[in-house]
C-alpha cells in the first residue's frame, strides 16, 4: 500500500506546498477479500455509516483503521466524496491520514486510515468534569488549525464532535479530525436531518424546508458546544432551540434579555465567555471565523476559585465549595470583572446583598472568594446533570452505547 509524502501543517498561517497527495477516485475500488491481506484484531468504533476495524497488515507487518462502510447504505458516490476529502485533507498533522489505496468487498467500501491508539475525545473527558484548562487548549489549538485548514479550502466538516476527534498520546499533544463523511463544500446546499444533536446550530435545529445551505458558521458552533463538553464533561444542552430550558437561558442571556449568566457557565472567566458569545451567537452570519479563536488562547479560561465537588462525593448533585482563602490583589481585580461581567457592580451592595444566591459579604464587606460561593449555585435547584443524562460520559457499567440512527451522534442511554 502506497502511503504519500506527508507534509505537516499546524501553524494557524500555512500554505499548500504540494498538492500531489489529492488523489481521487474516479471509478470502483478494487474489489478484495479483506481478509487475504488484512487479519482484524477488533472494532475500534462504530457510527451511523459504518464501522471502523483495527486491522493488521500482513505485507506492511502494520496496524490500520479501516472504515467499512456498508453499501446498503452507502451509495459508491458518498463513499467516493468521503474518500476524496480525505485524501485532500491528508496533508495537515491535526487531520487524520487516509491512505490511497481503497477497497470495495461484496458489501462494503473500505477506506484505510492510521490508527490512533487513545481512541477518541469523547471517551478522554472525564464525565461531569472535564479536561483541565491546559489540555482543553492543546486540544482546541489543533482542532482549530484543523478547521481552518479545511475552512481555507471552502470545505465544511459539518460533524464536529468530541466523538470524531481521535487522541494519539496522554498529553493530547498530537490530536486528529476524522470522519469526512458529512462534509461538504461551503454554499452548498443539504437536506434536513430528522432530529438534531446538542453540536447542531439553531439554523439546523430549527430548519422547515430541505434546503439547508452549508456554511463555517456551522462548524464554529458545533467547536463551541465541543469545547463546553471538554471543559466540564456536560452538554451545555440537548437542542439549540428555545423550547430547551438550557438554551434558552443562554440565548436570554446572550440577547441581554437576562442579566444573569445561566450557573453552567459560571465557572468561565469573562474573556472565555466572549468567545462563547461569539461561536455561539444565534445568527449565523454574527458568528466568530475559526482564525479569531487563536485570540483568546492566552487568556485564563477557568475561574480556578469557582470549582465542583467530584461527582462521587455528591453522587451527581452539583456542590459548590471554594478554597475559603481571602483573594489577592489581582484576583481581586479579576473577580470585581467578573461580577460586573455577570451584571454585579460591587459598588452596590444592595444588589449583591440581595441577590437570592449570593453569600453576604463580611464584615468589611470585601469580595473574598467566601462571598464568591454564588457563582456556582444554582439557581433553581436543579442541575444540569439530571437533564443531561442522556449525554453523560464516558460510558458506565449501567449504560450502554446506543447509536440513534436519526443524529451523528455516540449518546448513551441507560438500558
Ligand atoms: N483512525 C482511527 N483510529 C482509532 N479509532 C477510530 C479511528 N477512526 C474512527 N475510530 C473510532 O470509530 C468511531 C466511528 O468512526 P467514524 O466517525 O469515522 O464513523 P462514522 O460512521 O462516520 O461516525 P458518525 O456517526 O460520527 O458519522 C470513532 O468515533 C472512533 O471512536
Ligand atoms: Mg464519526
Amino acid at each position: 500500500m502506497d502511503r504519500s509524502p506527508k507534509h505537516e501543517y499546524y501553524s494557524t498561517k500555512f500554505q499548500i506546498q504540494d498538492e500531489t497527495i489529492n488523489s481521487t477516485i474516479d471509478s470502483l475500488p478494487l474489489l478484495v477479500d479483506i481478509n487475504d491481506n488484512y487479519k482484524t484484531i477488533r472494532e475500534l468504533g462504530s457510527g451511523t455509516y459504518g464501522r471502523v476495524l483495527l486491522a493488521y497488515n500482513r505485507d506492511q507487518q502494520q496496524r490500520f483503521a479501516l472504515k467499512v462502510l456498508p453499501k446498503i447504505t452507502t451509495k459508491f458516490r458518498d463513499f467516493q466524496r468521503e474518500y476524496n476529502y480525505s485524501m485532500l485533507l491528508t496533508p495537515h498533522r491535526s487531520i487524520i491520514s487516509t491512505f490511497e489505496t481503497c477497497y470495495q468487498t461484496h458489501d462494503s467500501f473500505i477506506l484505510v486510515q492510521e490508527y490512533a491508539p487513545l481512541g477518541d475525545l469523547f471517551e478522554s473527558i472525564p464525565p461531569q468534569k472535564g479536561l483541565p484548562e491546559k489540555h482543553a487548549k492543546i486540544i482546541m489549538k489543533q482542532i482549530a488549525s484543523a478547521l481552518e485548514f479545511m475552512h481555507d479550502k471552502s470545505l465544511i466538516h459539518r460533524d464536529v464532535k468530541p466523538e470524531n476527534v481521535m487522541i494519539f498520546d496522554a498529553d493530547f499533544h498530537k490530536v486528529k479530525l476524522i470522519d469526512f463523511g458529512m462534509t461538504r463544500k461551503c454554499g452548498s446546499y443539504v437536506r434536513r436531518l430528522i432530529g438534531s444533536i446538542p453540536y447542531s446550530p439553531p439554523e439546523v435545529c430549527d430548519a422547515t424546508t430541505n434546503d439547508i445551505l452549508v456554511t463555517s458558521a456551522m462548524d464554529i458552533w458545533a467547536f463551541g458546544v465541543l469545547l463546553f463538553c471538554t471543559l466540564t464533561g456536560n452538554f451545555p444542552w440537548e437542542h439549540a432551540q428555545e423550547s430547551d430550558t438550557y438554551y434558552n437561558e443562554f440565548l436570554m442571556w446572550q440577547k441581554r434579555k437576562r442579566r444573569k449568566l445561566p450557573s453552567q457557565w459560571f465557572r468561565f472567566n469573562p474573556r472565555l465567555m466572549r468567545l462563547f458569545k461569539k461561536m455561539l451567537d444565534p445568527l449565523p452570519e454574527n458568528r466568530c471565523e475559526i482564525h479569531e479563536i487563536c485570540k483568546y488562547y492566552d487568556d485564563r479560561w477557568i475561574n480556578e476559585n469557582v470549582r465542583r465537588r467530584p461527582s462521587n462525593e455528591d453522587e451527581g448533585v452539583e456542590e459548590d465549595y471554594s478554597s475559603g482563602d481571602s483573594t489577592n490583589g489581582t484576583d481581586l481585580e479579576e473577580l470585581t470583572k467578573m461580577l460586573k461581567d455577570y451584571g454585579f457592580d460591587h459598588q452596590s451592595e444592595n444588589q449583591l446583598i440581595h441577590h437570592p444566591s449570593i453569600d453576604i459579604p463580611n464584615a468589611n464587606n470585601q469580595i473574598t472568594s467566601d462571598n464568591l460561593q454564588f457563582v456556582n449555585k444554582h439557581e433553581n435547584g436543579s442541575d444540569l446533570l439530571s437533564h443531561h443524562n442522556h449525554y453523560k460520559y464516558p460510558p458506565s457499567s449501567s449504560t450502554t452505547i446506543f447509536y440513534n440512527t436519526t443524529s451523528t451522534t455516540k449518546s448513551l442511554f441507560s438500558n
